[in-house]
């Protein structure tokens, strides 16, 4: 299995092969989402949990922009640099080139590879971070087992972090409340949309024993905070993934932009983070 037989609309199972600009948005989407207290109160959280000491190998997958291996080079003091490995390489590249602005050129190393089956030997890591990325791949339970090789056995340790995206939901005033668009952005930004809630047994099946666990719910109301930056990616990112026409993308962001600065915005979707040893 690889990602190239993913069969949904997704665009973030799909960076592979779109064109620079469509990964240009998500990319500004990714960081200003990446910047946001919600992510860093979670990746301080998993951090809290790990507890890494400074030997520790960390392998970021499905990296992107670098938003965690890049906290994690700020936060842990590590001798060795975090591996951060995402399927496009304009990503990749971007997420080096951040790396170099913000002083952490030596300490993250980024590679370009598919998560359903790496080139890196058994056993290498400490600790494998799947930060956002298991809702977008062809086959979730070929990347758990990929990521449980290359922990170090006994003592290696799986973070899976992402949205329950199936609870995502952004109210409007459409005569559904807003049930046509939620599955079109579902359709359109994520390929498994139900998997976070499967996760205890899917890691039980990998092989890994669930150690930590913890949900949010990230609720903007009345005003937009932090669904600001993602909502505006929807006018590029739903018509690429062929969801909805560029004109009904842009009527469904103008509208719940006007929601927000009338103060009647309603956005809301619950995340999981969960810690696995192997
Ligand atoms: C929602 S983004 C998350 C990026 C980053 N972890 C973050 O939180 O900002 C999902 C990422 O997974 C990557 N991706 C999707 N399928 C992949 C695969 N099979 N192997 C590696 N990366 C993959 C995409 O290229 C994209 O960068």
């Amino acid at each position: 299995m690889d990602q190239t037989r993913l069969r949904s609309p997704d665009v973030y199972g799909r960076t592979f092969h779109l064109d620079e600009q469509t990964l240009g948005v998500m990319a500004a989407r990714l960081e200003a989402r990446g910047r946001h207290p919600f992510f860093q109160q979670v990746i301080a959280d998993y951090l809290a949990e790990l507890a890494l000491e400074g030997g520790a190998r960390v392998l970021d997958l499905g990296c992107g922009t670098g938003v965690a291996a890049r906290s994690v080079a700020r936060q842990a003091a590590l001798r060795r640099p975090v591996l951060a490995i995402d399927i496009s390489a304009h990503l990749v590249e971007a997420g080096r080139h951040l790396a170099e602005q913000e002083g952490l050129a030596d300490r993250v190393e980024f590679r370009v590879g598919d998560a359903h089956a790496l080139r890196l030997p058994e056993g290498g890591f400490d600790v494998v971070l799947m930060h956002t990325l298991i809702s977008h791949v062809a086959d979730p339970s070929a990347v758990l087992a990929e990521g449980r090789r290359l922990l170090r056995p006994g003592a290696g340790r799986l973070v899976v972090f992402d949205g329950d995206y199936a609870s995502m939901t952004f109210a409007t005033d459409a005569r559904d409340g807003g049930e046509a668009t939620d599955l079109a952005v579902q359709r359109g930004i994520v390929a498994q949309p139900r998997v976070m809630r499967a996760m205890p047994r899917l890691l039980a099946e990998a092989g890994l024993e669930l150690a930590w666990s913890r949900g949010y719910l990230m609720a903007d109301i009345g005003r937009m905070d932090f669904w600001q930056a993602g909502i505006a990616s929807f006018r590029v990112l739903l018509p690429k993934a062929g969801v909805l026409p560029a004109e009904e993308a842009n009527a469904f962001v103008d509208a719940l932009e006007r929601a927000a600065a009338e103060n009647r915005f309603f956005g809301a979707s619950a995340f999981y983070a969960y810690l696995a040893r192997r």
